[in-house]
């Protein structure tokens, strides 16, 4: 069977150049469909077998399956080598030097509302506070007649509230809803849900309807409460004493408390901090000078009451000062409305260092 031979190793060198020659896999499976299709060259000589003697079929077959291997093999090997060269393309097109160096100019800084909040948190988790929270949006009794202000009572026109629409779903002062004026509605929430000892800050956002020098509408307040049964006024002067003192790092920083009213405290206070002003400038320390800081009381008894606790048994103190303002006059900057004014380049100027962890926590 020497035509056969002579065919088949024909065959083999033009499909083996056919197969090596495929660059892509397309062509590897035209190269197959060429070889081992059903109309495909070693198919065809499949099919002659049929016509052939059973001894010559005998080798011939043999040699042909021995072909047939051969071929599939170099196939694979080839679409093997290919799908290999494609992957290794992709994966070159697509690396990241992980090892580039980050930009190095510093981008965004943190406001200074946030970095004093920061510092809020860091030294009143210190004296074992934990962070409570309410919603700006809030209710007439919340923001008003939990807190003693009875409806018609003369305090409430000192907040130039933002009401909202009556929200249809509730009933009588629930349905009353407004921008809170302050954050003491967090001490309703908290008394309401929580029962005693509490030791509680919160801080957020706050609205009046005002507007200038000293005024937004919109402004942070911290609030702090703590009720237990035998908790006392010198446990207020000693906890809001401390916090200046950290806050402001000055350790001998004078304080004193002036009588004051609030509604929701009885009796209250605020609180000064000394000061001394020469030239134009203000210094936070010993001097001849005083600056008001801060609102605070022991809660009076029909706020524990409206908030379903016995004030005969509980008892406590409250504090709120305005974030901006604490921010103002440690940071040095003049103006409330530019706190709010997105302006970048006094971003620049007054923000902190991302990467700064605030000052309070780190002991600097
Ligand atoms: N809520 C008061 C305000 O917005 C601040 C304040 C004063 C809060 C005395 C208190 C407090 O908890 O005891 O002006």
């Amino acid at each position: 069977m020497p035509e056969m031979t002579d065919t088949m190793t024909a065959l083999k060198s033009e499909l083996t150049a056919l197969v090596e020659s495929a660059t892509d896999l397309t062509a590897i499976e035209t190269a197959r469909v060429a070889a081992l299709g059903k109309n495909g060259k070693i198919t065809a000589l499949m099919k002659s077998l049929g016509a052939m003697s059973p001894e010559e079929r005998k080798t011939a077959g043999a040699a042909l399956n021995v072909l047939k291997d051969e071929i599939a093999a170099l196939i694979e090997k080839q679409e093997a080598a290919l799908k290999k060269q494609a992957l290794d393309q992709k994966l070159a097109n697509e690396q990241i030097d992980i090892t580039l160096s980050p930009r190095p100019e510093r981008r965004g800084t943190i406001h200074p509302i946030s970095q004093t909040m920061e510092e809020l948190a860091a030294i009143f988790a210190d004296m074992g506070f934990v962070v409570a929270e309410g919603p700006d949006i809030e209710d007439d009794f919340h923001n008003f007649t939990a807190l003693n202000f009875p409806p018609g009572h003369p305090a409430r026109e000192m907040h130039d509230t933002f009401y909202l629409p009556d929200d249809p779903e509730e009933k009588g002062e629930a349905a009353k809803k407004l921008l809170r004026t302050h954050t003491s509605t967090v001490q309703i929430r908290t008394m309401t849900k929580q029962k005693p000892p509490i030791r509680i800050i919160t801080m957020g956002r706050t609205y009046r309807s005002d507007y200038d020098m000293t005024h937004t509408p919109m402004f942070h307040q911290i609030e702090g409460l703590v009720i237990d049964k035998d908790t006392h006024m010198g446990h207020l002067k000693g906890c809001l004493t401390d916090f200046c003192r950290a806050f402001f790092q000055v350790d001998d920083l004078p304080v004193r408390f002036r009588p004051s009213f609030f509604p929701f405290t009885e009796p209250s206070a605020e609180m000064d901090i000394g000061c001394s002003r020469k030239d134009g400038g203000l210094k936070i320390g010993a001097g001849d000078s005083w600056l008001e800081i801060l609102g605070c009381g022991m809660v009076h008894p029909s706020v524990i009451r409206n908030c379903g606790l016995d004030p005969d048994e509980y008892q406590g103190f409250a504090f709120g000062m305005g974030i901006e303002r604490i921010a103002m006059l440690k940071y040095g900057i003049p103006d409330l409305r530019t706190f709010f004014e997105a302006d970048i380049r006094w971003l620049k100027h007054y923000g902190f260092d991302p990467l700064d962890r605030p000052n309070m926590a780190t002991g600097s």
